[in-house]
């Protein structure tokens, strides 16, 4: 009953499980997955051996008390209507969904939400999960969510009005870094004749030291 259970087994769902298994965080009979489709269903299946498989929405919501969502915003509301009747009210859901409101949840399930933000670098345990509580949160409730997204890199707790600025930074940030890392190393190739996979190992090396450097002496980048 304590089961923790993703909706969604896609780009985010993959990582979350990858993320929290590989860290010890969770073990495989402590986790319940359901997706839309057989496939994706087979490929987590084969990937865990020993993971909980539901074969409906409702079924996963029966059977685990912290649910994270990781379909698209599209489908939060559909698979909100589909979970919420099969649940107690005790559960805590957590919502991956941009542009999905606190508001918007606890307008579906009247108890424990929270909005999370993870980014693609959670897939190596390194930047932040940005995490937002809703109104009914509990301290437990609230602490085992941090605790568990704490597995995949930092937690930073934000108000839901900080978040879509947050989530630039956090989440869409590494998408812009790594455009800039492209255009650098593929400049100083086209200028100088260093081969690209050099330029492109050289530049990334670079980024990654000179965040280590302001992170570690507390430099301010200007
Ligand atoms: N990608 C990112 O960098 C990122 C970062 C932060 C937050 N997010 C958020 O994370 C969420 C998931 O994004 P994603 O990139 O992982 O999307 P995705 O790769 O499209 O995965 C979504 C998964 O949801 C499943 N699904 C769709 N409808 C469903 C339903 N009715 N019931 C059960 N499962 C259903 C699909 O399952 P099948 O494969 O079985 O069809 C699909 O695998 C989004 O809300 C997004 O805003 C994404």
């Amino acid at each position: 009953m304590d089961a923790v259970g993703i909706i969604g087994y896609g780009h985010m769902g993959r990582m979350l499980m990858n993320g929290f298994l590989s860290s010890g965080a969770l073990s495989t009979d402590e986790v319940v997955v359901a997706s839309r489709s057989r496939t994706s269903l087979d490929a987590c299946a084969a990937a865990w051996p020993g993971i909980g498989i539901a074969e409906t929405n409702a079924e996963l919501a029966r059977r685990c008390r912290l649910v994270v969502l990781a379909v698209r915003p599209r489908e939060v509301r559909e698979v909100l209507r589909e979970i919420v009747p099969a649940m107690d009210g005790d559960e805590h859901i957590v919502s991956l969904a941009a542009g999905i409101s606190l508001r918007d949840l606890e307008e579906a399930f009247p108890g424990s939400v929270t909005r999370v933000v993870p980014t693609v670098t959670s897939a190596v345990g390194q930047g932040t999960t940005l995490v937002c509580h809703g109104r009914q949160i509990g301290m437990n409730d609230a602490l085992r969510v941090e605790g568990l997204f704490s597995s995949v890199g930092n937690v930073m707790l934000v108000e839901e009005e900080e978040l879509a600025a947050a989530t630039l930074l956090s989440s869409c940030g590494p998408g812009l870094l790594a455009a800039v890392i492209e255009e650098l190393a593929d400049a100083t190739a086209r200028a100088s004749g260093l081969p690209k996979d050099r330029a492109v190992m050289l530049t990334t090396e670079m980024v990654a030291a000179t965040a280590a450097y302001l992170r570690e002496t507390g430099a301010a980048p200007a």
